[in-house]
């Protein structure tokens, strides 16, 4: 099932860049399963299925981007309300639907937490009410989840992420399987002008065609680097749900079919330490994105959710000794290695 999706958006991708440009805004359209966008546009696009007054409740854990998006544009221009809600209990997202609700947004395991929530009870509680359950897969990829499946309406990816997979090109893509729901976001994607470039469509369909091979090796490397990292005297905590220690490991394996790439853990050091630990390292480079080919290492409080307010982030336990790593493909001996000798140089805070 994952590789005939795959091969779904592969042959979608094409087709787009076959047709070349259609006019403003329709090049990629082509099938009522897929819709592919420019960057991050592609929350816009479902966010435009709403209107003002519209209530939206979404997972406290989120992507830094998307969080903003919602509350600095959606809600504070466009009087949209959001309810920021711990989706790991589906009672806390059950207890705040009301007659406004139109929309559930979440994202599982979150960025940069790792938590679950469990996507078909959520979204069996929202389709008694006709309420949109939209869901960001990008960590997961369709190769280790399918959101649809499991009863969402909308799901979410950055291709710029593991669907492209080489970290050179910037896009995203909707999958749906309702006719009615891609009608809506067919017209409004072509309204706003939310397309991606043919040389863009090229790029992701060329990574797709990898996605699997990649996929499996993301996880065994992260897998192995969790276990590592769990062991180590200098790592307070460690969060990849492919751990037993994980407390949501069983969702995890119920709802995934793989545990994906991305891993945070909480150096036992303060943010001087950690900054020197992220330097150190030759084969993870200090950088922002995701779900590439090479590894990648970044503090979260610093970088990709500067943008959450400071007091959300303590919440949340995104401290400044808190690391994100995007474990690449590369060799598990040398990404082994460069974290041993790095955190060997840590000084512990304590
Ligand atoms: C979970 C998640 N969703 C969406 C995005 C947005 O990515 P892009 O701007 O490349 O579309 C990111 C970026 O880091 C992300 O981590």
């Amino acid at each position: 099932m994952s590789s005939s999706l795959a091969i779904a958006a592969l042959v979608v991708l094409l087709a787009g860049v076959s047709r070349g440009l259609i006019g403003f805004g329709a090049a990629l359209i082509i099938i009522p399963t897929l819709v592919t966008l420019y960057g991050p546009v592609e929350a816009v696009v479902i966010m435009s299925l709403l209107e003002s007054g519209d209530h939206v409740i979404a997972f406290n854990d989120l992507y830094g981007g998307s969080r903003r998006l919602f509350t600095q544009v959606f809600q504070a221009k466009f009087d949209i309300h959001f309810d920021f809600v711990d989706a790991r209990n589906a009672k806390n997202v059950v207890d705040k639907i009301s007659d406004e609700t139109r929309m559930i947004w979440l994202e599982t395991p979150t960025n940069p937490m790792m938590r679950l929530c469990d996507i078909r009870e959520i979204s069996e509680a929202a389709g008694e009410r006709n309420i949109i359950v939209a869901v960001d897969n990008t960590f997961m990829s369709p190769y280790f989840q399918r959101p649809l499946e499991l009863g969402a309406d909308v799901v979410m990816h950055s291709t710029t992420k593991y669907l492209n997979g080489h970290s050179d090109s910037v896009g995203g893509c909707l999958m749906l399987n309702d006719d009615e729901l891609y009608d809506k976001l067919k017209f409004n994607q072509n309204a706003i002008g939310a397309i991606l470039s043919p040389f863009d469509s090229f790029l992701v369909s060329r990574g797709i065609k990898t996605l699997p091979l990649r996929m499996e090796r993301h996880n065994a490397n992260a897998m192995a680097i969790a276990q590592f990292l769990e062991n180590h005297p200098k790592v307070r905590t460690v969060h990849y749900s492919g751990l037993s220690s994980h407390p949501q490991h069983e969702l995890a394996k119920r709802q995934m079919q793989g545990f994906g790439g991305m891993i945070s853990f909480e150096l036992d050091a303060g943010i001087k330490e950690s900054s020197r630990f992220l330097e150190r390292l030759k084969f993870f480079s200090l950088a922002e994105s995701l779900g590439g080919v090479e590894s990648l290492a970044e503090l979260p409080a610093l970088m990709t959710h500067a943008s959450v307010p400071p007091e959300e982030r303590d919440r949340l336990g995104i401290g400044d000794s808190f690391i994100r790593l995007s474990v690449g493909i590369e060799h598990i001996d040398d990404l082994l290695e460069d974290l041993e000798w790095s955190l060997s140089q840590v000084k512990s805070s304590t």
